[in-house]
């Protein structure tokens, strides 16, 4: 595992909430205005706007966590038992979300989702490592606090629980889970409600095929289509498209015509989310109730031209650049209008 600390950049983001960047490929993982308030404003009031209802308990699928700020806000936002199946293939960045200072003020949702995500000894290791790297910016109290009691927990032999903070219950809570697999129910949080999360490290592409559960809600938030179309892929989507019930609503920041147009052509209702009157999202799902700002004719002009044409992957374990060069070559030949001459005549 890297050294989160040395490859990325914290930033604070406008609303006071910590960003990242990544120094090595150049790309932000949120936006500068507010990263908090981006997974607010992207992924959750979505979920509000479509009326969508729940039962007792939410599944969510969470393509691309990094420091998890969409499930963290689903959890404190939604007030349900919630399941979350949690898609990463940076580990350093789960391990440090629950520290993040990411103007999330519940208590206890933090410290359920340490418990939930810290269940062995090496990922306890990893975090008393960074916290050499701690400084005052960018990181919550509960770094300072557990730190503490992780060192005490990880030096002593595991049942001593006298330990110099006040986080007794979650230490408690790690331990078992570290050290019983049948420990693995979750947690409780605030109100008596549950939470559990499932960690999967590892290329979306393939666990999502070996993961056999069906969803409510799907966030998809990778890297733009760009600079990395793996997650953007008909192919992808598809794979998606069989996690869904018939009331699912996956929903994304991404306003791509190529990914739009996969999901037509894959069958799915889809409408755009905005803010402030912009188009700033996109949300799909089978039932056409839950879309409430379905496409409009201009969306499906531009679907029809050479920016509709999608991106391809039908092995599931192309290389990005692949992608994009096959998808480039797809459009040099097709006879379909280009963007340029479509905005001529709109
Ligand atoms: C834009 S960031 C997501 C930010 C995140 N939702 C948050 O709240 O912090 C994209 C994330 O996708 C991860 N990622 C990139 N390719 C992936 C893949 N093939 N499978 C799973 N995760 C991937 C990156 O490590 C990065 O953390």
């Amino acid at each position: 595992m890297g050294n989160v600390f040395e490859e990325k950049e914290f930033i604070k983001t406008s609303d006071g909430s910590t960003g990242l960047y990544n120094k090595e490929v150049k790309d932000i993982y949120h936006s500068k205005t507010g990263a908090y308030s981006e997974a607010l404003e992207k992924f959750i009031n979505p979920i509000f706007l479509s009326g969508i209802n729940f039962g007792d308990e939410v599944r969510i699928l969470d393509i691309c966590y990094g420091i998890g700020y969409n499930t963290k806000c689903a959890i404190d936002k939604l007030n349900v038992n919630l399941e979350a199946d949690i898609l990463e293939t940076d580990k350093s960045l789960v391990l440090i979300s629950p520290f993040i200072k990411d103007n999330i003020d519940n208590d206890s949702l933090k410290l359920s989702l340490i418990s939930e995500i810290y269940k062995n000894e090496e990922d306890i290791k990893y975090g008393i490592e960074l916290y050499k790297y701690f400084n005052e910016f960018g990181y919550d109290k509960f770094f300072s606090s557990l730190y503490s009691a992780f060192y005490s927990f990880y030096n002593n032999t595991g049942n001593t629980f006298a330990l110099p903070c006040n986080n007794n219950s979650i230490l408690h809570n790690i331990y078992y889970n570290y050290i019983s697999d049948s420990m693995n129910k979750g947690v409780e949080i605030n109100n008596n409600k549950k939470i559990k999360i499932n960690t999967h490290i590892q290329d979306a592409r393939i666990t999502l095929q070996k993961i056999n559960n069906s969803y409510d809600i799907i966030f998809l938030d990778a890297f733009s289509s760009k600079k990395d179309p793996t997650l953007w892929t008909i192919h992808f989507l598809n794979l998606i498209k069989q996690k869904m019930k018939p009331n699912s609503l996956l929903i994304s920041y991404s306003k791509s015509t190529a990914f739009r147009s996969a999901l037509i052509e894959l069958g799915f209702n889809v409408g755009k989310t905005f803010l402030n009157n912009t188009d700033m999202g996109t949300v799909a799902s089978f039932n056409k109730h839950l879309i409430i700002n379905p496409l409009d004719d201009i969306d499906f002009k531009l679907i029809d031209s050479r920016s509709g044409i999608t991106y391809k992957d039908p092995s599931l374990s192309l290389p990005p650049t692949q992608i994009l060069l096959n998808r480039n070559s797809e459009i040099d030949i097709s006879d379909r209008i280009s963007r340029t001459k479509l905005s001529k005549i709109l």
